[in-house]
């Protein structure tokens, strides 16, 4: 398919990535390794390994297999509470991975300054306005906002409500990637008009072939509607829990009940809040592999998000990456067309009323 729209409309986000199109598949545990991360790079998109909590070793090795998988950018991402997360900014120091994607909290300045002096580009999830400041002033180079409507460990908002808050002209010296319930290219295109460098998904492309994830993953994702995809519930404040949207199982339950068990703990002096919320965690890290590479998708955890919707059948990363291009592209070329306007520079004007139209 020919591009007319797209490529200036995203133009940001490709420049910045240095791939064909501005989509990222973001890091999942277990299921981002060399395949898939390769698969979506090789296929124009940006690929993301999932530093998660491996071994540094291993996270080495998953580079150096990703790189002779392809050519293109890849990044990693790195969960700032992981235990391991220290070593993980050494390896990707060493290895001069081009992009190093921070998630789980803010980073401090140092962490930001560490891997910049290596040469990565740095990317930062931002969950408020004020935070995001900061974040470029400490010298991020791109944010991703990402809405509670996403699989794994979620923020309140939804992706709507971040996007007007954050692209609505506020952040402008900087990309803004767009994540969270997006399952279609018509929905990339909405958010690229509202001012989004690309988008990153994550939950569509676990349906991906060349995904390792179990048979057994991918079927309950096909099966599940978006209502199925549900975040858990924190029972009190005394034991703080990061809600994680996962297809509700039997899974859902086991953390409920460990949930209640570590509070009984915490309440009676038994445990501190933090060694509850460590435990907490744990059971995420443990319930995810399972389900993921075991295929125990009735105790595991089933991460997904509601864009779960739009899993619908195993297909090849680079057709699901050409789906979205294609809808993305139809979606901008209606805007222009009921806008009345020839559209010099590729953008819908109604849509994006700060820019000027050549
Ligand atoms: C199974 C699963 C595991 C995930 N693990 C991580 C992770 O390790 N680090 C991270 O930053 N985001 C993680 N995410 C979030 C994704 O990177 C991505 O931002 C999210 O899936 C986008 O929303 P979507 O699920 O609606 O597509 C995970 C998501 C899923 C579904």
């Amino acid at each position: 398919m020919e591009l007319h729209y797209l490529p200036k409309v995203w133009k940001q986000g490709t420049d910045f990535l240095g791939t064909r199109y501005a989509i990222l598949c973001g890091a999942m545990t277990w299921v981002s390794e060399s395949h898939l991360v390769s698969a979506i790079s090789n296929a124009g998109g940006f690929g993301v390994i999932a530093g998660g909590n491996m071994p540094p070793e291993m996270l080495a090795e998953e580079i150096r297999k990703t790189r002779a998988k392809t050519d293109f950018p890849f990044g990693v991402n790195m969960i700032t509470v992981a235990p391991n997360f220290r070593s993980h900014i050494g390896v990707v120091v060493r290895e001069k991975v081009p992009f190093a994607i921070f998630a789980g909290s803010i980073p401090s300045g140092k962490d930001i300054e560490q891997v910049k002096a290596a040469g990565a580009k740095v990317l930062c999830f931002a969950p408020v306005l004020a935070l995001a400041k900061r974040l470029i002033k400490q010298g991020v180079d791109a944010l991703i906002i990402e809405g509670n409507e996403a699989g794994g460990h979620i923020g309140p908002v939804a992706t709507s409500v971040l996007a007007q808050e954050f692209l609505l002209n506020h952040i402008t010296e900087i990309p803004v990637f767009v994540a969270g319930g997006i399952g279609t290219g018509e929905m990339i295109a909405q958010y690229l008009a509202l001012g989004a460098a690309g988008a990153q998904l994550g939950t569509r492309f676990v349906v991906a072939e060349e995904c390792i994830a179990h048979p057994r993953f991918k079927e309950a994702f096909i099966r599940a509607h978006a209502r199925d995809a549900m975040p858990t519930t924190q029972f009190d404040p005394s034991l703080p829990t990061i809600p994680v949207r996962a297809i509700v199982n039997e899974g859902t339950q086991d953390f409920n009940r460990l949930q209640l068990e570590l509070l009984t703990k915490v309440k009676s002096g038994e445990m501190t809040k933090e060694e509850g919320q460590v435990k907490l965690e744990e059971f995420w890290v443990g319930a995810l592999r399972r389900a993921v590479i075991d295929g125990d998708i009735e105790h595991g955890s089933l991460m997904a998000g509601q864009s779960v919707a739009f899993a619908k059948k195993i297909q090849p990363v680079a057709e699901i990456i050409e789906e979205l291009v294609a809808g993305a592209e139809r979606n901008l070329a209606e805007m222009a067309k009921g806008n009345g306007s020839e559209v010099g520079n590729g953008l819908p004007p109604a849509f994006r009323p700060g820019l000027p139209i050549n």
